[in-house]
């Protein structure tokens, strides 16, 4: 158990985790997959819905032209989201908050299961399905409570029109969620990218942000990416597998101490 364990670990990583004071992790829809949340794309395929590729159904454009056909995309995820749960990934993630003097959370998401799984303050850059926002005032609302949301549903304070909360392609990100978290990848010693195709900006900047400011940048992932040559390391496997051995490798050291 030990001497497998320490190889996929390097001795490098061990050090600096164990050191490390300042980290930043980065997550995608990879981390969700061994809860069974299918990604979006990875093993050479594209998810489609109805026919429709998943960038065309989850579009600012399809937004404008057929709000009640985007709202039935969403309530399909929610229906499929709601009976799953976080996995080691998600786990392993919400214990490192409390580890480190700065901790940062910044993913890709929309599915909840970092909340789900304990993390805290998580900046979630593409916004959440659990959340509906209105067009007229931008109040929020929680969807958690409601199974299905029927047809287009309308702002309780204002009376105005809801979407998901969920940023779709085309559209900006909510503004500063990416300053923030640019700003401590900035400052940060170790930065984790788990579960990305890193095809998506800016996103996929974060960890070159980080690089350029001298982090270590560590990758989870089953198959290489374009972020791959700026990595420190690349860890090829599954992230529910791997990011718990990260610990568990440092515990394993300590306690020889
Ligand atoms: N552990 C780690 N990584 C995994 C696992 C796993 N168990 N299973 C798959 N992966 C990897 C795939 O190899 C792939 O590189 O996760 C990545 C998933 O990539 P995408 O589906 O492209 O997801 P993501 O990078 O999060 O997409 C970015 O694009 O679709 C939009 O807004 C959506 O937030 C999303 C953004």
């Amino acid at each position: 158990m030990q001497a497998a364990t320490k190889s996929v670990v390097s001795e490098e990583l061990r050090a600096r985790f164990a050191r490390a004071k300042n980290v930043v992790v980065l997550t995608g829809a990879g981390v969700s997959a061994e809860s069974g949340v299918p990604t979006f794309r990875g093993a050479g395929k594209t998810a489609v819905w109805k026919g429709m590729p998943f960038d065309v159904i989850s579009s600012g454009a399809k937004l404008d032209r057929d709000l009640p056909a985007v709202w039935e995309w969403f309530n399909y995820r929610r229906g499929v989201l709601r009976t799953l749960k976080p996995n080691p990934a998600h786990e392993a993630i919400a214990r490192w908050q409390d580890r480190f003097e700065r901790f940062t959370l910044v993913t890709q998401n929309v599915d909840g299961l970092h909340h789900a799984a304990g993390s805290r303050n998580v900046i979630e850059l593409h916004g959440s399905v659990w959340r509906a926002r209105c067009l007229t005032c931008n109040s929020r609302s929680d969807l958690r409570a409601s199974e299905v949301v029927a047809g287009v549903p309308s702002c309780l304070d204002c009376g105005g029109v809801m979407r998901p909360d969920v940023v779709l392609f085309g559209e900006m990100l909510p503004r500063g969620v990416f300053e923030q978290a640019a700003m401590w990848a900035e400052s940060c010693d170790l930065c984790f990218v788990v579960g990305t195709s890193a095809v998506v900006y800016p996103a996929a900047a974060i960890p070159e942000i980080a690089r350029a400011a001298g982090a270590y940048v560590i990758e989870v992932n089953p198959e290489r990416t374009p972020l791959s040559n700026i990595c420190d390391e690349t860890l090829m496997g599954k992230a529910g597998e791997i990011l718990p051995l990260i610990e568990c490798t440092v515990v394993i050291e300590n306690s020889k101490d």
